[in-house]
């Protein structure tokens, strides 16, 4: 099985952003984390991060003949990207989408998510557990 692991704008400053909600792992660490989580399941996972929404509609379109499963955090495009969700909503791959924070218990305009409406499922609120629970889901989602 093959992943692509899509971060949103402003995760590339994690580590320094904010550390008392989103944790202090750097955007590496993470991608490392992320990678051992899939070879332990026998997948294979590229990463990448961007902060425009053209780039992040352009990586899931290309996503759609080169892997099995998408898992994003859209960051707040979450909140209101019709596009990101229509692009999710446009490829046959299953999309999860991933949070570090637990958006429905934070800011009113954080707890709707267009995005997820799109996904097969999300995962909120685990820190960078989040993105290797997503992994296992996306795995058993491609194995049915
Ligand atoms: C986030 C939550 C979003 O509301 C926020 O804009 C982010 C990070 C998260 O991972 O918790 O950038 O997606």
């Amino acid at each position: 099985m093959r992943v692509l692991v899509i971060h949103g704008p402003n995760l590339n400053l994690l580590g320094e952003r904010q550390p008392e909600i989103y944790g202090s792992l750097t955007l590496a660490e993470i991608n490392e984390l992320i990678t051992t989580a899939a070879r332990d399941i026998g997948a294979k996972v590229d990463c990448v991060q961007f902060n425009g929404e053209g780039e992040i509609i352009d990586a899931i379109h290309n996503a759609r003949s080169n892997y099995d499963g998408i898992a994003i955090n859209p960051g707040a495009y979450a909140h209101y990207s019709y596009a990101i969700a229509d692009a999710i909503a446009s490829v046959e791959i299953p999309v999860i989408e991933v949070h570090l924070s637990n958006i429905a218990g934070r800011e009113t305009f954080r707890r709707v998510s267009v995005t997820a409406a799109a996904c097969v499922g999300s995962v909120s609120g685990f820190g960078a557990m989040s993105y290797v629970l997503a992994l296992r889901a996306l795995a058993q989602t491609a194995e049915k």
